[in-house]
């Protein structure tokens, strides 16, 4: 427990609630989910599974039809073929990611994250008793493990490396040919690549590549949160290599027997043509935001060497304005009321020196954060 972390966020977001109970009204830039409510159908689809009644447990792996929607999901998509006997429906990314993890580490086996990286990665590693090992990624490798990295890092007791593309906190992605080569080097190695794409589908210049599409030995993870706009649903899915779908059937029985039913049920309509043009309009949405924030910040002193790519995130180093990013964020909420994450989140390279916006609100709000972190630096 005691390498276990809380979410560092969580105390500046209790504090900006505090000042909103106070009638502060707070910009928030610091949240990480997206602000649109889940669309229609799949609601109406829930609502209809709780009227019918069928809410009993699912088997471990999902519901059937569920995993079809999915591998169709990939099919049309993608043009990937998946079969829908590989795939997992899960307790979001987050139950996808332990299994995951449950399944390819033992006690003192190594597993190479990037940091900065979502930090629940490091914690599931630790929770199997593994040694989480970071590795710093700059501007150099666009925010990224890459294959040299990876060739770099990996030792003997090394099983696996866990890469999110795009990433939170940076919003890049990993290029098709070095995610192939990152996972033809883990094969090489007897080890496993995870590819958490959760954030697949938010994806502003051009498209990301599944891993999918590149080797049948990667875990890929994904979810209903993001794109899909189902973060309270609690849903997700992972697709696992065909020869571990019965260890990994074997956990989800142990850990959560199954995810939610409800969800499920909803979860088919999440791929249906309405649905996805629903999502595709706030695709659009959140790329304007984007459009607008990046340079906005840049003007603002924030250093941004890469427009992000994706997700829904902003990862800026603030060494020009401070050298305390953790009393930055405090100061900014208390004087100017703007919440954003400062970099100790998301692990130990530097986290002093970079903050992580989120551009989960309306560009006018997001505006109005740009004008109060202007005028703020402008009187400190
Ligand atoms: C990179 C990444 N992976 C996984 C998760 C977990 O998401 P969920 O469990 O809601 O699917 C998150 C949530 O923020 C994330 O940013």
């Amino acid at each position: 427990m005691r390498d276990i972390e809380p979410f560092h966020v969580m105390a500046l977001l209790a504090r900006a609630r505090e000042l909103e109970a106070q009638g502060r009204a707070i910009v928030h830039m610091e949240i990480g989910e997206p602000d649109f409510p889940t669309p229609g159908p799949v609601c109406e689809a829930g609502i209809r599974a709780l009227q019918q009644g069928d809410l009993f447990y699912t088997p471990a792996l999902g519901l059937p039809q569920l995993r079809e929607a999915i591998a169709a999901f990939y099919r049309s998509r993608y043009g990937v073929d998946v079969p829908a006997s590989r795939i997992v429906v899960t307790p979001g990314a987050s139950g996808a990611l332990l299994l995951a993890i449950a399944a390819l580490v033992d006690p003192g086996d190594q597993v190479l994250v990037s940091d900065p990286g979502y930090p629940c990665n490091r914690h599931f590693v630790r929770l199997m008793e593994g040694e989480p090992v970071g590795v710093a990624v700059g501007a150099d490798s666009h925010y990224q493990l890459n294959p040299e990295l990876i060739a770099q890092h990996w030792g003997a007791r090394t099983v696996a490396a866990l890469a999110a593309s795009p990433s939170n906190p940076t919003g890049t992605l990993i290029p098709a040919e070095q995610l192939k080569a990152m996972a033809e080097f883990a094969d090489r190695r007897g080890g496993t690549l995870i590819v958490d794409e959760i954030y697949h589908g938010l994806v502003y210049d051009g498209d990301a590549t599944t891993a999918l599409a590149i080797s049948e030995n990667v875990f890929v993870i994904n979810s209903f949160s993001k794109y899909f706009n189902m973060t309270g649903w609690r849903l997700g899915w992972m697709v696992a290599p065909a020869a571990y779908v019965r260890e990994i059937d074997k956990l989800a029985q142990n850990i959560f027997l199954a995810a939610p039913t409800p969800a499920q049920y909803a979860a088919l309509a999440a791929f249906e043509p309405g649905t996805l043009e629903i999502l595709e309009a706030r695709r659009r949405e959140f790329s304007a935001r984007r459009d607008y924030l990046v340079p906005a910040l840049r003007q603002l002193g924030f250093d941004i060497p890469h427009t992000p790519q994706g997700a829904f995130y902003i990862y800026a180093g603030c060494g020009a304005l401070t050298a305390d990013s953790y009393a930055f964020a405090y100061d900014l909420l208390e004087k100017a009321g703007v919440a954003i994450t400062p970099g100790i989140d998301f692990g130990n390279n530097a986290p002093e020196r970079h903050v992580r916006f989120a551009y989960t609100r309306p560009v006018a709000q997001l505006a109005e954060g740009v004008a109060r972190i202007a005028a703020y630096l402008g009187r400190r």
